[in-house]
């Protein structure tokens, strides 16, 4: 069994540390497993068939880990014959927080009220100040703001000029929230991150992490999440309402361990290519 651990270069570096990790346990589990950064593939079509190439000229491989977001390549890969994980529909949906949080509305999951941006900008805000600014592709609490009055409004829509914005009431707990570690349509753990000076709870902006234990009812509306993908490996993070109620957040496609690792000794890696390896045997 073959696959390509797919990176940024740059990211590569940050995570060398994980990398190794997954090299390390998949030759433990008899998977040959390469490093293969985004700048060594390239996508074609001939003949109305997708071939994706490396340029070591290698032969594709059976899977693919992509830990790099870049949801037109996964496609690609897709589209060639490589099983992804995650795979293209979710790499596209979690990626984006408005296409998100419109597909899990159908589903009825609890989340706050909020108003789309995705054209031209409204003079006044929809909804009363403070309420939170995001754009729908950031990442890591860098591009989520809390607003709190016309002057800041109007310089956050000079900023995000032309990106696509979401505007959220404040949830009733601010600078908490609960990621939920999934892999397949399993949960794996919870942990909980809060941060005593930021409304952001994000482990890279300083929140603090600790093992959360879900309630039946917070399982059961995990799982209402989970029964309708198909789920590699993800994060699905949730804010607290006034009441200490779930309401969701937003799902990570290439989800980070860091805090699960500071929090628990599960061994996320091993787990993720036994789920990757019990996958691809039973077909
Ligand atoms: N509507 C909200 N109300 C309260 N806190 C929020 C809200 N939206 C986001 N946050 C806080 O900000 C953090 C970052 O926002 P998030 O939507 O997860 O963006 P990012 O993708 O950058 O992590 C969240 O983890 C949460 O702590
Ligand atoms: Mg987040």
């Amino acid at each position: 069994m073959r696959g390509w651990l797919i990176y940024n270069q740059a990211e590569a570096k940050r995570n060398a540390a994980f990398i190794e990790w997954f090299l390390e346990e998949s030759a433990q589990l008899g998977i040959d497993l390469q490093l293969v950064y985004i700048n060594q593939l390239y996508g074609a079509l001939r003949n109305g068939c997708v071939d994706i190439q490396i340029k070591m000229g290698d032969p594709s491989p059976d899977f693919a880990i992509v830990r790099t977001i870049d949801p037109l390549l996964t496609a690609q890969l897709e589209q060639a014959g490589i099983a992804c994980f995650n795979n293209a529909q979710i790499a596209a949906l979690a990626n984006d927080k408005i296409r998100t949080h419109l597909a899990l509305a159908k589903l009825a999951i609890p989340m706050v009220d909020m108003h789309f941006q995705t054209g031209i900008p409204l003079d006044d805000p929809p909804l009363p100040y403070p309420f939170v600014w995001k754009t729908s592709t950031g990442r890591g609490g860098k591009d989520v703001h809390l607003v709190k009055d016309k002057a800041q409004y109007e310089a956050l829509q000079i900023r995000y000029r032309n990106q696509h914005i979401l505007m959220q009431e404040l949830a009733g707990t601010p600078g908490k929230d609960v990621r939920v570690f999934v892999i397949g349509k399993e949960i794996i753990a919870s942990v909980l991150r809060s941060s005593a000076q930021d409304f952001r709870a994000n482990h890279s902006l300083g929140g603090n992490a600790s093992l959360y234990t879900l309630n039946a009812q917070e399982e059961m509306l995990v799982q209402k999440i989970i029964d309708q993908y198909d789920f590699g490996f993800v994060g699905i993070d949730f804010l607290f309402d006034g009441n200490g109620r779930l309401l969701f957040n937003e799902m990570e496609d290439v989800v980070g361990s860091r805090t699960l690792s500071q929090v628990s000794d599960i061994n996320i890696v091993r787990l993720y290519l036994q789920f990757i390896k019990n996958r691809l045997t039973s077909f």
